[in-house]
């Protein structure tokens, strides 16, 4: 914790960080699911070491009171904690938008009218292929497409909206336009077609994920024409593949800027991989509270602002637009997390990016995945 920021006054620590509007609540790691680009880390929590239904309620209450307007129930597959219709109420009672990160699975019509009466706003659904043996494929799993069309039918009956969310490499990316004709039947009000980013698990499987240059710039086509052509019926969001492009992604919206995450087990984390920079302590919920950690942590405060920025960052006119990009993946790359991201094209470390890419691109080796 730094001392530095401790006897601010509220409106002197709104300056330094305004309040959090968006946190993603990691309820479990436990899924039934084995997707090769699963961005968890390497070594999953254990259900034992989850935080309990009364602390996670703590944690959303304290959220709440801090400014937090959107909640995402996470995992792993959030559906694989048995109090998830309790903690989606509680949530709920403490004025939390809440939206359900799942993929479907565990989730029966019951259990859905469960959560709708609890007070659910938004679910999320992903999809790992349109056909059932790119999706079987992808998910590591056998029979998952129709229970997701299934419960997408179940979500439109409740009237809670949708979003269908497809994480697209090199194996499914040339099905993005049969993602979006998918997503308007199942009556989803979004899309979201995010290119994997490799973090945890998707590392391993780095080869057989990255797309190429090529399905890259098909894709940014289709979903540029598609929300010409379906303006006003469907939204989609798109996360291009940073490494082909000449700006990084403002990653997460820069760096404890806008949201948290909790991981299953209380670890307070600015992203998601935010434990692969080694320099770095987190503090746990369970024993400090989400304010202190937001405020006062020397890991939230680390990469907050520009004074860590090294050149180009420093002297750019983008460092407030995507401020200096992902620093997990400077980490990374760069093996510096203070870098500039080697996705922007004026990092020195461009052109090994790219070159990296498209040799992976070109390798087949197949999926590796969890547990086998
Ligand atoms: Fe962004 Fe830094 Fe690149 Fe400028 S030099 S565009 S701030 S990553
Ligand atoms: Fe950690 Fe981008 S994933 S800053």
């Amino acid at each position: 914790m730094t001392e530095a920021t401790k006897n601010l006054s509220k409106e002197k620590l709104a300056e330094i960080a305004p309040p959090p509007m968006a946190m993603l609540a990691e309820l479990t790691h436990r899924c039934p699911l084995a997707c090769p680009y699963c961005s968890n880390p390497l070594e999953l929590k254990q259900a034992s070491q989850e935080l309990s239904t009364e602390e996670w309620i703590s944690a959303f209450q304290q959220a709440a009171n801090m400014g937090v307007l959107h909640l995402h129930l996470s995992g792993g597959e959030p559906a694989s904690r048995r109090d998830l219709v309790e903690l989606t109420k509680a949530a709920v009672d403490c004025g939390l938008y809440t939206n359900l990160i799942t993929s479907g699975i565990g989730i029966n019509e019951a259990r859905l009218e469960e959560l709708a009466n609890a007070g659910l706003d938004h679910v999320q659904l992903s999809l790992q292929g349109v056909d059932h043996e790119k999706a079987d494929l992808v998910a590591g799993y056998k029979g998952g497409l129709d229970r997701k069309l299934q419960l997408a039918e179940w979500v439109h009956k409740t009237g809670i909206p949708l979003t269908v969310n497809a994480v697209c490499h090199r194996s499914n990316m040339d099905d993005v336009p049969a993602m979006i004709e998918l997503a308007q039947r199942l009556g989803a009000r979004r899309l979201e077609v995010a290119t994997v980013q490799f973090h945890g698990w998707a590392i391993k499987n780095r080869t057989q994920l990255m797309p190429t240059k090529e399905q890259v710039l098909a894709t940014t086509e289709t979903v540029e024409q598609a929300r010409k052509d379906l303006e006003g019926k469907l939204v989609i969001d798109y996360v291009p593949a940073d490494y082909y492009a000449t700006h990084p992604k403002a990653c997460m919206g820069g760096w404890a800027r806008i949201g948290l995450n909790i991981d299953p087990t209380g670890l307070v984390l600015p992203c998601h991989a935010a434990e692969t920079i080694p320099h770095l302590k987190f503090e746990n919920v369970r024993n400090t509270s989400l304010h202190d950690i937001w405020y006062h942590s020397d890991t939230f405060n680390a990469f907050r602002g520009t004074d860590w920025m090294q050149e180009p960052c420093k002297s750019c006119d983008r460092k407030l637009v995507d401020f200096g990009g992902c620093r997990c993946q400077a980490m990374a790359i760069a093996g510096d997390a203070t870098a500039t991201d080697p996705a922007c094209h004026r990092s020195p470390l461009k052109s090994k990016m790219l070159e990296l890419a498209s040799e992976q691109a070109s390798i087949e080796d197949g999926f590796i995945y969890r547990g086998r």
